[in-house]
C-alpha cells in the first residue's frame, strides 16, 4: 500500500479529521466564495429582501438599487456599452438560449465550433431539427485551438449568426474571439460569445471582441452564487432579438405584450435578487483583485500540476502547451487505460482531492481531441487554491497509478 500523501497548509481540513478537502472543479462552479458574497447575500436576505422595480416603498428601492449596482460591475467588467445593455439570467444555458433562440431565424446558416459546451450545441440541433436552420461545426485542433481562418472559410453569404465558446471547458484553450468576431463583422453577421470560462480571469472588453452577445455565467470565476448569470447585448442585437420568455417585469404594466425597453425585454419573472447581491459582491472582488493576478496564480498552479503530472508518468495531457493559451483547466487520460472514473472516486473518497471524470458537457470537444466517449479526468484550478494543494494532488496521483486502478 503506497503512503498517503500529506496536504500541505492550503488543503482544508477534511469532514471528521479525514483526508482533507481539495476541490480542483472551478470549471464547474467556483469554490469556495469570497467571504463579500455571501455577506451580500445575507444583507439582502435580513435587510432588503423585496422585489426590484415592483414598488415604489423603501425595501423595493433598495433591492431595484441592488440590481442597478451589480449592473454597474457588469458593464465595468466587460466594458458594456450601456447599463441597458445587461440583462440578468440564472445562468449562462439560459442567456445562451436567449441569445440563439432570440436571433436566429427559420432557415438561418450558423457557424460554430468543435470545442462547444451543450449549451451551445443543444439549442443549435434543436433549432435545426425544429426550424431547419444549418450548422456548420469548425474543426479545432488535437489541442483545442481554432484557426480563425477556418471560420472565415465556414461563412456564407446566407450566415446570421457566428456563436462560440471563448475557451474549452475541457482542455482550457483560449480562443481567439476578437480574430473571429471580424471575420462575423465583415460578414454581417451577429456573434455570440460564451464566456462561462473566462470572465473573472481573462480581461474581456465587449467592443473590442466585436460581440452582439457576450454571455456570461456568475457562479464560475466571476465567484457569485448558482442561479446568477446574463449577457450583453449591443443595440443591432436587442432590437432583433425575441424574448425567450414573456412576463412581468414591472414595468409597462398596462401592456398585453412584452415591452421592447431594455433589460425589461430580456428579464421576465421576478428576479434571484439575492443572487444578483452576491454576483455583484463577486465581481467587485474580482475587480479590487485585478484580472492580471487571479489569471496569473491560476496559469501558474495549472503549469505546476502539469509539470508534476508529466514526472510522475503515466498520464496524457490534453490541450496547448503554452500557458497563454489556456486557462487553468487541465484534462488528464491514463496511459495504461485506467478507469477514469474510478480514478476520480479513488481521488476524493481516498485522498480528499475532488475532481470530475467524463464528458463535461462537451461531447465535441472529446471528439476533437480524441478522447471520446472515454473522456478525462479534469482538473480545473481556482484562485483560492495553492501550491500546497496542486502538489499534493499530483502525489495522490502517483500513490494511484502504482496500484491497480
Ligand atoms: C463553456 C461553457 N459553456 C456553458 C456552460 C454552462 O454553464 P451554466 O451551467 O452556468 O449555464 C459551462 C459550464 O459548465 C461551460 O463551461
Amino acid at each position: 500500500m503506497p503512503s498517503r500523501p500529506r496536504a500541505g497548509g492550503g488543503a482544508r481540513p477534511g469532514v471528521g479529521g479525514g483526508a482533507p478537502s481539495v476541490y480542483f472543479d472551478n470549471a464547474a462552479t467556483s469554490n469556495p466564495k469570497p467571504p463579500q458574497v455571501l455577506e451580500a447575500m445575507e444583507h439582502y436576505m435580513k435587510k432588503v429582501c423585496a422585489s426590484p422595480g415592483r414598488g415604489g416603498y423603501r425595501w423595493s428601492l433598495d433591492a431595484g438599487r441592488i440590481v442597478y449596482q451589480a449592473r454597474a460591475k457588469v458593464r465595468e467588467l466587460f466594458n458594456a456599452p450601456a447599463l441597458e445593455s445587461v440583462a440578468f439570467t440564472m445562468n449562462v444555458t439560459y442567456a445562451l438560449n436567449c441569445a440563439i433562440q432570440g436571433l436566429v431565424r427559420p432557415g438561418d446558416h450558423v457557424v460554430t465550433t468543435s470545442v462547444e459546451h451543450n449549451s451551445v450545441i443543444r439549442p443549435l440541433r434543436f433549432m435545426q431539427e425544429a426550424y431547419g436552420i444549418q450548422v456548420t461545426v469548425v474543426q479545432c485542433d488535437g489541442r483545442g485551438m481554432l484557426d480563425p481562418d477556418d471560420v472565415r472559410r465556414a461563412m456564407r453569404p446566407e450566415t446570421r449568426t457566428v456563436v462560440m465558446t471563448h475557451a474549452s471547458n475541457v482542455v482550457g484553450s483560449v480562443l481567439p474571439v476578437a480574430e473571429v468576431g471580424r471575420v462575423a463583422q465583415e460578414f454581417g453577421a451577429f456573434f455570440i460569445v460564451d464566456t462561462a470560462q473566462t470572465a473573472g480571469v481573462l480581461d474581456i472588453d465587449f467592443a473590442a471582441i466585436g460581440a452582439d452577445v457576450l454571455a456570461f455565467t456568475g457562479h464560475k470565476s466571476l465567484m457569485g452564487p448558482p442561479g446568477t448569470g446574463g449577457f450583453v447585448v449591443s443595440s443591432r442585437a436587442a432590437g432583433e432579438m425575441r424574448p425567450l420568455v414573456h412576463g412581468g417585469t414591472g414595468s409597462r404594466s398596462h401592456l398585453e405584450t412584452q415591452p421592447e425597453d431594455l433589460p425589461d425585454k430580456f428579464e421576465s419573472g421576478t428576479m434571484n435578487t439575492v443572487g444578483i447581491a452576491g454576483l455583484a459582491a463577486g465581481i467587485e472582488f474580482v475587480l479590487s483583485t485585478g484580472l492580471e493576478r487571479i489569471c496569473e496564480h491560476e496559469r501558474s498552479l495549472a503549469r505546476r500540476f502539469v509539470d508534476g503530472v508529466r514526472e510522475i508518468g503515466g498520464f496524457k495531457l490534453y490541450g496547448p502547451e503554452a500557458p497563454g493559451q489556456r486557462v487553468a483547466t487541465v484534462s488528464v487520460g491514463s496511459e495504461r487505460g485506467a478507469d477514469l472514473a474510478n480514478l476520480a472516486y479513488r481521488l476524493d473518497a481516498e485522498y480528499g482531492v475532488m475532481v470530475r471524470s467524463g464528458l463535461h458537457c462537451s461531447p465535441l470537444a472529446h471528439r476533437t481531441i480524441g478522447t471520446f466517449p472515454e473522456g478525462t479526468l479534469r482538473f480545473s484550478f481556482g484562485y483560492f487554491n495553492t501550491e500546497d494543494e496542486v502538489d499534493y494532488a499530483v502525489r495522490a496521483l502517483a500513490a494511484l497509478a502504482t496500484t491497480d486502478m
